[in-house]
């Protein structure tokens, strides 16, 4: 097994340090335009072998996509992030050059690979690398979801003062501050609806915290934030190279599911060693067909940005 991450900054080399740690593979080539960089990451990330005792081996590469070669799997992480007060929107213009060029490159060197994508605006990203690459649909999948629905569980647990691993919740539909949607009607903690334990108005302050957990992030950080984005990328591979087929809410294309098409959006899917293999269709609640179709609005006028 391989695994190349490209972008070797915040997100992808925290990325490739979970994927090390857990040996996901025998080699995880990290990759950067910026020289030295992804070489200098893997070297330190290399250095706790000793330390941890993995076994997997990172190597580094300043955009020598041979190095890349046979990748079973790859996650792009280039691009530029937001900085506060920013949307992810607003970096389309730039991001969209970069992931066209970086996919067409991977393809190149790993025809077969699956491919995560990362860079935001996410939902518009992999639409993108979907229509350039013309590869299968399930092997292209956006990661987004799986970090707000960690957000969300989390701030459910704070709420409650429990342990977020005793909570299960999803965050479906675009991976923006107003597009995603917390599925509170569905969450609940070890398997008892979080609406027991929560009154209504808490329950709506822990969604609005969510939905702008990332932006609380960036004001505090200055730049966006890397440990649970590089944590949720990893959760996904894992369940690719060890065919766990998890259900995890991603960004993959639609075709008819949840209303819509010709789309890229967060929905429940399995993921196993095909890529997403099959959407899980929950019944949505009125309220919530209203808030995807809305949500749906908003990623197809980025999507449109694509071409203007
Ligand atoms: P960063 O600035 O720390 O790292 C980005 C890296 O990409 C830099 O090292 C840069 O040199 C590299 N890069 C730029 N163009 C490249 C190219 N053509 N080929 C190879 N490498 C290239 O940014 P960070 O914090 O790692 O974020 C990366 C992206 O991930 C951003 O677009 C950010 O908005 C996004 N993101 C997405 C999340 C999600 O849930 N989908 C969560 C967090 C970040």
């Amino acid at each position: 097994m391989k695994i190349t991450v490209v972008g070797a900054g915040a997100v992808g080399a925290t990325t490739a340090d979970n994927i090390i740690r857990r040996e996901l593979a025998e080699e995880v080539v990290l990759l950067d335009i910026k020289e030295g960089v992804a070489e200098g990451k893997s070297l330190d990330m290399y250095q706790t072998a000793a330390l941890l005792g993995f076994n997997t081996r990172p190597i580094g590469s300043t955009n020598d996509y041979e190095k890349t070669k046979g990748s079973d799997v790859v996650v792009i992480t280039s691009g530029l992030p937001r900085k506060p007060g920013m949307t992810r929107e607003e970096l389309i213009g730039i991001n969209a050059g970069i992931v066209k060029s970086v996919t067409e490159n991977i393809l190149k060197y790993s025809p077969k690979a699956i491919i995560l994508v990362v860079s935001n605006p996410m939902d518009t990203m992999t639409y993108l690398a979907l229509r350039e690459s013309g590869i299968p649909k399930k092997r292209i999948i956006g990661m987004g979801g799986a970090l707000d629905s960690a957000r969300f569980k989390t701030y459910l647990a704070l709420e409650m003062n429990v342990s977020p691993n005793d909570i299960h919740g999803m965050v479906i539909g675009g991976h923006g501050d107003t597009t995603m949607i917390p599925l509170t009607r569905l969450a609940t903690y070890n398997g008892i609806p979080v609406s027991r334990f929560i009154a209504a108005d808490k329950l709506e302050k822990v969604a609005a915290d969510t939905m702008v957990g990332g932006a609380t992030l960036t004001k505090l950080i200055g730049t966006s934030a890397w440990y649970a984005p590089g944590a949720a990328s990893a959760m996904i591979v894992e369940s690719i190279v060890r065919n766990q087929r998890r259900i995890v809410p991603c960004s993959v294309m639609l075709n008819g599911e949840y209303g819509q098409k010709d789309i890229c959006m967060g929905v429940p899917v399995v993921i196993g060693k095909g890529g997403w293999e099959k959407i899980i269709n929950l019944r949505l609640s009125d309220a919530e067909k209203a808030a995807f179709a809305k949500s749906a609005d908003a990623v197809r006028s980025m999507n449109a940005a694509l071409d203007a």
